[in-house]
């Protein structure tokens, strides 16, 4: 939630920032701002919008400083207004600001800096960081002073300042919210996330909680909020920049999920089992797990609870992160917690991570995101290869994540000897051929487009599936409300005669995940009490099953896979069904209204 960047160059910084900011607008597209140091004052500019909106406003100015830092908003205290967009400024107007965060003693500190006669422009949380940083600077330096606000702070940020009396400084601090360095050749960089420099260095340091860093020129210093000075980790990222651009597609969501088959393939082929071969006795001896994550995360932990249960007989739950504290499981040494999130920065499933460890439960993630929060929380991390996902709608973190969890099932079922090495083996090359089935269902996309055209007038959709298909149901129908804002619900099929057929009518398609499988004969029923009750239905099915041509209006095919597998193919049609409804009705496909990628706040 919100981007921030900042960036000391030896040529002017303004297009850096603009071009950076358009890189972290997933993060936040409520309002935007820059600011940057022009002959020893400070020149900025900000709307409420879009980048976009600011670019408009820029485009017949000149900006000449060679230090600036900018924002992208994801409003959480006052309204997405230019009055509240960040660069903020201290009264003294030498002290500037941008946050990604929630100060929660806001009002606190608020009302302590009024009496002293600070005053507000904004209704912010994040401007109360800046007056009182021009507080502290009074008897303090800038890095000192930083630190000392930052002890005062309760919540999460991350945050970059400059300063009118200290040209070709900037420095940055954070807690809970990411902050990475971008160590370029003439240029250094501090941003929310990679793509942000990516173009300029592939050279960075992750910053930990509790660590401010001071740049200086091409100097980097690192302490921790007393003062300390920490040691730090120069990392070179791996991907490249084509894998955070468009490259043609018209939306960073069709693109990735075209990538899924290659996603899928880095992800299954790195040596996994390796990493989990190290620490083998720990996996022999759980008898309990539980997957948190949030959103489609938690549907990928929800599908994958089937996957365990039945690989390695274990039980096995899926909890939201949102959930977790205040409901925590049953945890002990024998419980294992697994953390599913593409980001690794989302607040709740950190929260959630935190809670298991208070408990001394062993904690693993699953993550696309190197450095991220949650992969320093935990005591391991198997990463998904799915690349930077940029669309707001998760769609290749989302198989990649299932194709993992489906292999860590494998492997768990072999630690505990509940699977015979043949079936072991029959899984994993079934695991292989995933990637050549995904590109078969995407070659199915003009049956769907098809189809999105012929319903993207309803107000309503169902979505409807059974045993690991239900979360394949719910995921479904997340990816249709978020970007084509049209009421989605993903509900077990055989709970639809217990109240939801009652909505049923010809103005309400159901999309039904049937496939040949164990359910297979209950879901034909199911469908067929929707149709006798003049429903529509979309049925997403196994190739050539000539039943369903029959009773379905639609037929959606997927090549014929094992049933713990087919979550992964059946994601693709979901996803492709979304977008088109989406574009039909030409919504902002990769950045819905009232969202933001990486929820940072609780
Ligand atoms: C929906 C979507 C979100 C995320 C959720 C968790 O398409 O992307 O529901 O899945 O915000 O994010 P991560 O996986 O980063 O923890």
């Amino acid at each position: 939630m919100c981007g921030i960047i900042g960036c000391i160059s030896k040529k002017p910084v303004s297009d850096i920032l603009i071009d950076g900011l358009k890189r972290l607008e997933y993060r936040g597209y409520d309002s935007a701002g820059i600011v940057v140091l022009e002959n020893g004052v400070f020149r900025s500019e900000k709307t409420a919008g879009k980048i976009a909106d600011l670019e408009e406003l820029l485009k017949d100015q000149v900006f000449l400083g060679n230090t600036g830092i900018g924002h992208t908003r994801w409003a959480t205290h006052g309204t997405p207004s230019t009055c509240n967009a960040h660069p903020f400024f201290s009264c003294d107007g030498s002290v500037a600001i941008v946050h990604n965060g929630i100060i929660e003693n806001y009002q606190e500190i608020r009302n302590e800096l009024i009496k002293k006669k600070h005053r507000f422009l904004s209704e912010t949380d994040s401007e109360v960081v800046v007056h009182l940083v021009e507080d502290y600077l009074k008897t303090h330096e800038p890095l000192k002073a930083v630190r000392l606000s930052c002890n005062k702070l309760e919540g999460s940020f991350a945050m970059v300042f400059m300063f009118t009396d200290y040209p070709g400084l900037l420095i940055g601090a954070r807690l809970y919210s990411p902050l990475v360095v971008g160590l370029g050749k003439k240029q250094t960089f501090l941003a929310s996330d990679v793509p942000a420099f990516l173009r300029h260095t592939k050279k960075v340091v992750y910053l930990k909680d509790k660590e401010v860093v001071q740049i200086n020129k091409c100097q980097m210093k690192v302490v921790d909020f007393r003062g300390k000075k920490k040691d730090y980790q120069i990392d070179r990222v791996k991907w490249d920049i084509q894998s955070a651009e468009k490259e043609g597609y018209a939306h960073f969501m069709l693109k990735e999920i075209e990538e899924q088959p290659e996603a899928i393939r880095r992800t299954v082929n790195y040596p996994h089992y390796s990493t989990l071969e190290r620490i083998r006795n720990k996996f022999k001896d759980v008898h309990r797990v539980v997957l948190v994550a949030c959103g489609t995360a938690w549907h990928v932990a929800l599908a994958s609870k089937y996957a365990i249960e039945e690989l390695a007989r274990v039980p096995a739950d899926a909890i939201l992160g949102s959930e977790f504290r205040y409901a925590p499981p049953p945890l002990d040494k024998n419980t294992l917690v697994i953390a599913v999130s593409q980001s690794g920065e989302t607040a709740d499933t950190l929260a959630a991570v935190r809670c298991a460890k208070e408990h001394g439960t062993f904690c693993m993630a699953i993550c696309n995101v190197v450095g991220s929060s949650l992969t320093r929380e935990v005591d391991i991390t198997l990463y998904t290869y799915a690349g930077p996902e940029i669309s707001v709608a998760s769609t290749k973190a989302y198989t990649a994540q299932l194709s993992l969890l489906t292999l860590f099932a494998v492997y768990l079922a072999k630690a505990k000897k509940t699977i015979s090495p043949k079936v072991e083996r029959g899984l994993l090359n079934q695991i292989k051929t995933l990637p050549d089935k995904i590109k078969q269902v995407l070659s199915e996309r003009d049956v769907i487009e098809k189809c999105a055209e012929a319903y993207k007038r309803v107000n309503n959709f169902m979505y409807i599936g059974r045993r690991n298909n239900l979360a394949s149901a719910c995921e479904g129908a997340l990816k249709m409300k978020e970007i084509s804002y049209t009421h989605a619900e993903g509900y077990g099929a055989g709970e639809m005669k217990h109240g939801p057929l009652a909505l049923v009518d010809g103005s309400f398609p159901t999309v039904a995940i049937v496939l040949k499988d164990r359910v297979y004969v209950k879901m034909l029923s199911n469908i067929q009490e929707i149709k006798a009750r003049g429903g529509v239905v979309i049925a997403i099915a196994t190739k050539g099953d000539k039943n369903i041509k029959r009773i379905a209006d639609w037929v959606i095919e997927i090549p014929n896979v094992s049933e713990i597998l087919s979550t992964i193919l059946i994601a693709v049609p979901l996803q492709l069904l979304a977008y088109y409804t989406a574009v039909k009705k030409g919504r902002e496909i990769d950045q819905p209204r009232n969202l933001a990628k990486s929820v940072t706040v609780e």
